[in-house]
């Protein structure tokens, strides 16, 4: 049989670390297949997406700037890409090109590997509201979390997010984050901030509750100022690695016939290739 052939597109694409994840899945089991980033420029997305299946490709993963076009171009989109407004997995189907988005499954899936039962730890509170922020609070919906709580710079932003997904969010500006955390379950940081150091939206994990979990989407570092803070604090934390390792798993499932395992060995894979950058 031919190879089965996936991708990742973005732009730029070299420091995705999504070929080294397939690979070592792939390498794992066994499976005659190829995984390979390709840079596409947005003026050639289009293009890119109608040419896929000529080009042998099952299907693959899209990633900035490109996951909302994506969105507008596929056939069908299910659920969950739908709701969070982006597709970051393609394949094929019935003969046409699907787009599904599985950040809110590696959200959830992270948190059911490092902090099970975590669902039953209502209210949240969710500091941003771009893209990142959208797919968290479809997994936190779907879990059946009933007060969750956007926390963003831009009040408009966090406001377009409880419009667009209902009655169990309410949205609130940076200067709201104490009182939120008072009687929070789960502090979930959706924001680059730990990345930059920059406190313009800050929350003080010194007021959450002793039961709450904190966790970060962003992973390098991988403990961020606010899981070192939650760390000191007491509080169980998990970090955002975990997530771009289970947003994966369905895509590779689709594409090679096999459901792959988030394990320490992959894990460990990709902590030593972000501590070697
Ligand atoms: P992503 O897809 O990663 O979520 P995004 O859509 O650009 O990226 O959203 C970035 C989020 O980080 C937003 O919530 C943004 O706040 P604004 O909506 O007010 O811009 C937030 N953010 C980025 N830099 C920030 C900063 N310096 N202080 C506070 N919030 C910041």
């Amino acid at each position: 049989m031919a190879e089965k052939k996936a991708f990742v597109a973005g732009h730029p694409i070299a420091h995705s670390r999504s070929p080294k994840i397939h690979g070592h899945w792939l390498a794992k089991y066994g499976i005659e297949g190829s995984y390979r980033a390709i840079d596409v420029a947005p003026a050639e997305f289009a293009a890119f997406l109608a040419s896929l299946g000529e080009n042998g490709f099952r299907g693959g993963n899209v990633t900035i700037p490109h996951k909302e076009a994506a969105f507008a171009g596929v056939a069908r989109r299910d659920h969950a890409a739908d709701e969070i407004g982006a597709v970051n997995t393609l394949w094929f189907e019935d003969g046409v090109l699907w787009g599904g988005n599985t950040d809110g499954y590696g959200f959830a899936a992270n948190l059911d590997d490092h902090a099970p039962g975590w669902a039953a730890n209502g209210p949240a509170v969710v500091l941003g509201a771009g893209g990142a922020s959208r797919a968290v609070i479809h997994a936190l919906k779907e879990r059946g979390i009933k007060d969750i709580r956007v926390v963003n710079r831009t009040l408009a932003r966090a406001q377009e997010l409880a419009r667009h997904f209902g009655a169990a969010i309410t949205a609130h500006g940076a200067g709201a984050v104490g009182e939120l955390l008072a009687d929070a379950g789960l502090l979930i940081n959706t924001t680059s901030l730990g990345m930059h150091g920059d406190a313009t939206l800050s929350a003080d994990p010194a007021g959450l509750p002793d039961h709450a979990i904190v966790t970060d989407l962003v992973y390098v570092p991988l403990e961020t100022p606010l899981l070192a803070a939650a760390r000191t604090r007491g509080l169980k934390t998990v970090d955002g690695l975990g997530m771009l390792l289970h947003q994966a798993v369905p895509g590779f499932e689709r594409w090679f016939g096999r459901k792959p395992e988030v394990t320490p060995e992959l894990r460990r894979l990709i902590v030593a290739d972000i501590e070697g950058q």
